[in-house]
């Protein structure tokens, strides 16, 4: 481990956007598929690899949903999250704050008890560590708003091992607005909101997450910079973006992290934060996400603690 390397893992710091599905590494894959007497279409882990070279998002996504495949059972649920809870412990991780698609699960015929309970399980086992952790439910914006209600009357009997609800897949053409009232209803229930916006989708699709679903923070946020007045607000009110650098290069939502927008979401004095989205896909966990946009944007230390700091400010349990 290098020196630099030491001392992001020494920073006390929080995740608050990643996919604990797509924290599903291609060997684990291959186990959870053996173990359920999944075939999975490809012959051996380098393959996996070889298969993840994505032009956008949904060439992502469509692997991504392909993937959780394998995950059948309560016990797979808990061993996903438990993998990644001990990657977070190592990183020097304390608070986790983790998105998970349960209508991607449902429609494979997947009970919502056996998503809830393997998570939470980890989840418990994490907090014994000393990782505390909270659930964000998200739902699937290629589907329907009656379809995210029924979800959110699903959760209620989980409604306890929940923080918060999100936004998630594909983002071009499935404006936050399509949600309005399911976020609306979210939010009389006590949970927080988050979504996915300006990863792909325009400046527009941040203003409506921002002012029609009232969200708390943005994840992504990344062309929120193409609109002057959009980062006049998100400066004045300091919401929280959730940036996920590796993840960006991999999707090409940017050509080289060189030319990242973090460098210019810091300039502007916006809460920025880094996170991992989907680690197991995009080649690196947090500290990596970390020292490579350290490297790549030239970021001082001063910057890399003040990142940590904002993830901490911006986690629901400060
Ligand atoms: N964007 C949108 N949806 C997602 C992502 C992402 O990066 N990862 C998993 N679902
Ligand atoms: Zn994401």
């Amino acid at each position: 481990m290098t020196d630099l390397e030491a001392r992001i893992q020494g920073l006390p710091k929080a995740e608050l956007h990643i996919h604990i599905e797509g924290s599903l590494e291609p060997e684990m894959m291959f186990e959870l598929g053996q173990r359920n007497g999944v075939t999975l279409p490809y012959a051996d882990v380098a393959q996996i690899h070889a298969a993840y070279d994505f032009a956008n998002l949904q060439e992502f996504l469509d692997l991504y949903y392909a993937g959780m495949s394998v995950l059948r059972t309560r016990l797979d649920f808990q061993d996903l999250a438990n993998a990644y809870f001990q990657r977070a412990e190592a990183d020097g991780i304390t608070r986790v704050e983790f998105f998970f698609d349960p209508q991607a699960h449902l429609e494979r015929g997947i009970a919502l008890d056996t998503v809830f309970e393997g998570l939470h399980a980890a989840a418990q086992t994490a907090a014994k560590r000393g990782i505390s952790t909270g659930m964000i439910m998200c739902f699937l914006r290629h589907l329907t708003e009656a379809d995210a209600f029924d979800l959110l009357e699903r959760a209620e009997p989980y409604r306890s091992m929940l923080i918060g609800v999100g936004l998630d897949s594909s983002e071009l053409g499935h404006p936050p607005r399509k949600f309005k009232n399911v976020f609306r209803a979210a939010q009389q229930l006590g949970l927080r909101l988050v979504a996915h916006a300006g990863e792909e989708g325009p400046p527009e699709y941040v203003w409506q997450a921002l002012d029609e679903l009232g969200v708390d923070r943005i994840d992504h946020g990344n062309r929120a910079l193409e609109d002057q007045g959009l980062v006049r607000r998100l400066r004045a009110d300091q919401i929280p973006l959730t940036v996920c650098p590796l993840s960006n290069l991999k999707l090409c939502v940017v050509d080289d992290l060189r030319s990242h927008p973090l460098r210019q979401m810091l300039d502007d004095g916006l809460l920025a934060t880094v996170n991992s989205d989907d680690p197991a896909y995009f080649g690196g966990y947090l500290n990596e996400n970390f020292l490579q946009i350290a490297e790549a944007l030239g970021l001082s230390w001063k910057e890399l603690e003040l990142l940590a700091g904002n993830s901490l400010s911006a986690s629901f349990d400060s």
